[in-house]
C-alpha cells in the first residue's frame, strides 16, 4: 500500500529541513518528505550524510507525538527498532542495533536516525542504504547496503510503505506501553546493550569497558576495567 502522506522530491538539500517548514506550517503528524537525492544530507553531531541519487531511501517523517522533550533518545530507539523490522522483512537478514541509532548488517552501518524537535514536533530523519555498490573511501570500510548485503536490487518504495508501518508501530508501543517497553525491545535486540567490550568518544575524553545495560532513560551503561561506571549520553559508541 502506497502511504497517502508522503511528498517525493528528485533533489532536495535535507528532506529534514522541508519536513521541519512543513511542521512550523501544521501539516498533519505521519506527513513523510522523502527524496532521490539530497545535496545537503544531514548526519548526527554535524556529519554529512551520503547520499547518492537513486540508491537510498532518505525520508522525514513529522511526528506530533504526546511525548516529554526527554523521551527523545527512547524514541530514536523505538525509531531504530523500526527501521531494523522493515530492513529484516525485505531481506529475511535481522540487523543489529548499535546504540542509539545505528543500524547495522553484518557489523556495517546501513542505516542511521536523525531525531529533531521543532516546537515539540519530533522529526525523524531516516536514511537507509538500498541499492549502493560502493560507498566514498573516507566511510567505505563501516557502510554497507541492503543490495550489499543481499546481492539483490530492492525495491524503495516497498521498503518505504514497510518502514512507515513499523513506525507507526513502534511509535504507538512507545507511547501506549511507555518507555520501558521500548528499552526491553531495543535491550533484546542490540548486541550492543550487554556484555559488549566498547571504545565510547566523547568530548570530554575517551572511555573504554563493557556495556551493562541501558539506565530508565536509554542512556548506555559502560562498566570500566577498574569497576567504575560510566553513563553514555550521546553516541560515538564503537565496538572494540
Ligand atoms: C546518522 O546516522 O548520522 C543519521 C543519519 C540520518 C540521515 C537521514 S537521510 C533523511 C534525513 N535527511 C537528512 O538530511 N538526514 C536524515
Amino acid at each position: 500500500m502506497t502511504h497517502p502522506n508522503v511528498i517525493w522530491f528528485e533533489s532536495i538539500p535535507s528532506t529534514m529541513t522541508e519536513a521541519a517548514r512543513l511542521a512550523s506550517e501544521g501539516c498533519p503528524s505521519g506527513t513523510v518528505v522523502a527524496a532521490d537525492e539530497q545535496t545537503a544530507g544531514q548526519g548526527r553531531h554535524g556529519h554529512s550524510w551520503h547520499s547518492e541519487r537513486g540508491a537510498g531511501l532518505y525520508c522525514s517523517v513529522v511526528l506530533r507525538l504526546p511525548l516529554q522533550a526527554n523521551a527523545l533518545p527512547i524514541l530514536t530507539m523505538a525509531l531504530g527498532l523500526a527501521v531494523a523490522e522493515a530492513i529484516r522483512r525485505a531481506t529475511d537478514i535481522r540487523p543489529d542495533l548499535r546504540w542509539p541509532n545505528d543500524v547495522l548488517l553484518h557489523e556495517k552501518k546501513v542505516a542511521g536516525i536523525l531525531v529533531q524537535l521543532v516546537d515539540s514536533v519530533s522529526i525523524a530523519g531516516i536514511g537507509i542504504n538500498v541499492n549502493h555498490t560502493s560507498f566514498p573511501p573516507d566511510i567505505a570500510a563501516q557502510a554497507t547496503s541492503l543490495r550489499l548485503a543481499t546481492g539483490r536490487v530492492h525495491s524503495r518504495q516497498e521498503l518505504l510503505d514497510g518502514l512507515l508501518e513499523s513506525v507507526d508501530r513502534f511509535s504507538k508501543t512507545l507511547v501506549e506501553e511507555g518507555p520501558g517497553a521500548v528499552l526491553d525491545l531495543f535491550s533484546h535486540q542490540s548486541s550492543y546493550v550487554q556484555g559488549k567490550r566498547v571504545r565510547v568518544e566523547q568530548s570530554g575524553g575517551e572511555v573504554e569497558g563493557t556495556t551493562a545495560g541501558l539506565d530508565p532513560s536509554g542512556f548506555l551503561i559502560v562498566r570500566r576495567d577498574d569497576g567504575t561506571e560510566a553513563t553514555i549520553l550521546a553516541g560515538g559508541v564503537r565496538a572494540v
